[in-house]
Parts: structure tokens; sequence; C-alpha cells
């Protein structure tokens, strides 16, 4: 059992008012809030140990070096991946996707087909159309089914001897689906295709093991995870990411440059161009101590029992629908009022101290899917309580009243 006074007591940001209400933050799928340890570790490091890495021979690079590889570590660990240079360290999921899709532009040809579905957000879906933009290959996009989860049937007819990549999301940012990432990967690669899985609503929220998913590569982004903004993790499957080119290049990720012809470092430094972002990298290991000495499965069980009342509770409200009825779902409720603009809705509930977010979640498809201009999207994180899913209702009932 989750002890939810010692969490909380450990995020300094949930004693703080918002327009003098406590404030509810129910805005975790943009950003989660740090843990003290990780806003200490980041002051630490400019406070004591700011050095560049994987430079100097002095002491404090060294220092450095050791608590930047130390995360490496502790993320390859939390994922379960084969070897630590599987671990890349970037700017966030964007960034990951992007490595990723960059580095096909050269491996694919006309005729090569990029199968994705109709719930990413727009960063699992642009880095795929200026891929195949540039490649020649065709962009081929799995439906979605009424209650937002993904039309496998579907799947099973895009998947082709032409697909070479196909790139998922584990869990809806927008409708809060699990896909059934297993079922996706195996089947993929029965084509011989390679699996991308952007993470980024999922890490913090569901274990990973990635050597028993067998995705080739798998991404998500620290500050979702209570960790800084500006890191994210590329995880890939050595033998991929060696055919893999590099995706910028400058300093730190090559072997030998001359005029005549340049060589590249091993993994990962091949895709690390660049002092990186170091105070962040090394604070993230506390966000994911964080969540090891909490356990992920207790975070899951108890974040599963939070959605169950909030959904029960936000259906009590009259004219409320909700986006996303997958029977496998996570922390994300999105829904609409009828009648009512989900901007008004956000705006007001903000009045009475709670955060939600509101608009189309940078995933425009799934709202054209729903004929919906957007949605209000509650997303919950282990800090959280059924106390303030009873606020946060109280005061969407409050805001219907003052728009209706
Ligand atoms: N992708 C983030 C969200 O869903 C920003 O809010």
């Amino acid at each position: 059992m989750l002890d939810i006074n010692k969490i909380r007591a450990q995020f300094p940001i949930l004693n703080r008012k918002v327009n003098g209400k406590d404030l509810v933050y129910f805005d975790n799928g943009a950003t989660t809030q740090k843990p003290q340890s990780v806003i200490d570790a980041e002051a630490t490091y400019y406070a004591n140990e700011n050095s560049n890495v994987h430079r100097g021979v002095h002491f404090l690079s060294g220092l450095a070096t050791d608590k930047f590889e130390e995360t490496r570590n502790t993320v390859q660990a939390f994922i379960g991946a084969k070897h630590n240079h599987e671990i890349i360290f970037t700017k966030g999921t964007t960034d990951s996707i992007n490595l990723v899709a960059n580095g096909f532009r050269t491996l694919l040809n006309k005729g090569d087909e990029i199968i994705i579905s109709e719930m990413e957000h727009h960063s699992n879906i642009v880095p795929w159309q200026m891929c195949c933009e540039i490649s020649g290959a065709t962009l081929k996009v799995i439906p979605l089914l009424d209650n937002g989860s993904l039309d496998m049937h579907e799947f099973d007819n895009l998947l082709s001897k032409n697909t070479k990549l196909v790139s998922v999301s584990h869990i809806s940012n927008a409708l809060g689906t699990v896909n059934d990432i297993e079922t996706i990967i195996a089947k993929a690669h029965n084509f011989n295709a390679k699996v991308m899985i952007d993470g980024a609503q999922a890490a913090s929220h569901v274990a990973l093991d990635m050597q028993k998913l067998d995705a080739d590569f798998y991404c998500f982004s620290a500050h979702k995870l209570f960790g800084p903004t500006g890191v994210g993790v590329l995880y890939g499957k050595e033998e991929i990411l060696n055919v893999l080119p590099p995706y910028q290049g400058g300093g730190e990720m090559i072997k030998e440059v001359s005029f005549a012809k340049t060589t590249y470092a091993c993994l990962p430094h091949k895709f690390e161009a660049g002092t990186p972002n170091i105070s962040g990298v090394i604070a993230f290991k506390q966000a994911i101590d964080f969540i090891t000495d909490l356990e992920i499965a207790e975070i899951t069980k108890y974040e599963e029992e939070l959605l169950k009342y909030a959904t029960a509770e936000v259906l009590k409200i009259e004219g409320l629908k909700i986006y996303g009825t997958a029977a496998h779902k996570s922390g994300i409720i999105s829904f609409n009022i009828e009648g009512l603009h989900p901007y008004d809705i956000g705006v007001i509930v903000d009045k009475m101290g709670v955060a939600i977010r509101t608009g189309h979640h940078c995933t425009q498809p799934i709202m054209d899917r729903f004929n919906i201009p957007g949605t209000a999207r509650i997303s919950l994180s282990v800090y959280n309580t059924k106390q303030e899913i009873d606020v946060c209702v109280k005061a969407i009932k409050k805001a219907k009243l003052m728009l209706s």
C-alpha cells in the first residue's frame, strides 16, 4: 500500500495555492511535478559538481561523467535493456522519434511503408511524414475504433512485406488507451518490420521490460516521469542502432575527424553530439529512484483505482461525454460537456485551483475522428487523491452552472 501523504510531502509545489485555492494538479499528461530529491540534485550539480562530461582529465569532469553515466545505468535497469549503450540521452520523446525518423530516411526507398496510427501525438506523425517525403516511402495509418482503441483487424490488413517500420504509442495522451503493444510488436516482427514505441505517457505508469517486450526502439521523456525537462531517452537494440546513421554531427559523436573522412564514435556517443543536459540527466536518476522506491506495480494499481473513481464521478455530471472508453486505460479522462467549449471549462476550474488541459492535445487527427474541436483532459499521477477528484468534479459542476 502506498502512503500517499508521504509521497505528496516530497513534492513542494503541491503545497502551493492557485487563485487562493489549494492546487489540484491534474495535468500530469503534459508534465509531472518534481520531488525535492530531483530539485536538490539539479542544484547540487551546479553548486558543487558543474563540469563538462566525457571531456576532461580533471576531478570535476570525472565526477560529472560518473554521475551522468550512473543515470544511464539506472535507466538501463529501469527498462530492462540488455546493454547500457542502448540508452541514448536526447532532449525528449520528440527528439528521440526525430532521431530515428531521420536515420530511417536513408534506409528506406520508394515502395517501402511505415505504419503509424490515428491516435498518435503529432510528434509521432510529423517526423514520419518528413521521413516519407524524403525517402519516397508511404505512410499508412491504423484507424481508431469508436471506443478509442486501435482497429487491430485493419492493422493486420496494413501489414505486408513492404512494411519496414511500425511506430505507435504505448498509451494515448488524449484518450488514455493502453495499446496491446506486445501483439503489435509480434505481428510487425512476423513481417520483419522494426517497431518503435512512443512511451511518453507510459513510463511513469506501467512496468517496462525491453528484453521481454522485444521493441526495437522505445522512447520517453524525463519530465513526464518526475524528472527535469529537456531530457529524454531513446532505447534501441544495439544491432539496429549500429546500422542507423547519426542524427546530428558535432563534438563527442566522432572517433576521428579529418577533411577527407570522419568516423563515428561507438554507442551511445554516436547519437549524443554536443554538450548534453548534464544537470538534467543527473537529476533524472533521482526521479527514477523515486519510482523504483515506490514500486511501479503499486503505482499502476493505485492509479487504476483513481481512474475508476474519477470516471464514475465525472460520469455523474449530466451531458458529460468521455472520449476514450477502451477496456484497458491509463489515468487519463478526456471529456466534453454538451453545449460547452472545453476551453471555458478549463479557465473556470483553474479559478478554483484545478489544473487540467484543454484543446486538441497535439492529436488533431483524434479530434477529427470524433468530430470535435478538442476536449478537457484530466490526467492523473501517483500523488493525486480521491479528495482532489471530488474538488475537480465540484469545480466542473460549478463551471457547467456558470456556462449554461
Ligand atoms: N504531450 C503532452 C500532453 O499530452 C504535452 O499534454
